[in-house]
């Protein structure tokens, strides 16, 4: 039995199409390869232009985190600075207080592994990396209560991982600060 004329020509069309797209295909995927390794190698090359770092392992003994150290402090330039650390599985401090209509900078670190920090109702979401700083700039709009919850998971106690960030009245903010150098809500 001879094949039909007709049917072998479509067939020999049909193997070229398809070779063509294994072809296209392949240099896709060619091509992507490329530009990860690329991307890769050149981020691991060229250094971020701002990177702070912060032992883990001394964070409690000396340095910026220090326990007295965290929570807000009042800037002679009327800003606020926030330092606050994670660990598993809790912040501290617990619960931030900050004035509303201010600049206020986060500067936090992980003393252990990696956890998430993300303030409900804005766009603060990072992640605290053992070893290294993150510094985020916000300024709230108006005293509100902001729920501060553990975005990455970090091991079994993940989920209970809550923190909160008080807005409070600026006078009210700058008042509390005159009795105390670093304010937290925590009592
Ligand atoms: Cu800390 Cu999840």
């Amino acid at each position: 039995m001879t094949m039909e004329p007709d049917h072998s020509a479509s067939e020999a069309a049909a193997v070229g199409i398809e070779r063509r797209w294994a072809t296209l295909s392949i240099i896709i995927v060619g091509v992507l390869v490329g530009m990860a390794g690329f991307v890769g190698i050149h981020q691991a090359t060229m250094p971020q232009g701002y990177v702070e770092t912060a032992d883990p392992k001394t964070l409690h003994l000396s340095g910026e985190f220090i326990e007295s150290n965290l929570g807000s402090a009042l800037e002679p330039d009327g800003s606020v600075t926030v330092r606050a650390i994670g660990q598993q599985y809790s912040f501290t401090p617990q619960c931030v207080v900050v004035p509303a209509e201010t600049p206020v900078t986060f500067r936090a670190t992980s003393a252990d592994v990696v956890h998430g920090l993300l303030i409900e109702g804005t766009n603060i979401n990072t992640m605290l990396v053992p070893g290294y700083v993150s510094v985020l700039p916000i300024r709230f709009k108006a005293p509100a209560e902001h729920v501060m919850p553990c975005q990455e998971f970090c091991g079994i106690g993940h989920q209970g991982m809550w923190g909160k960030v008080k807005v409070v009245d600026k006078t009210a903010f700058r008042n509390m600060t005159a009795a105390r150098r670093r304010l937290t809500c925590v009592d």
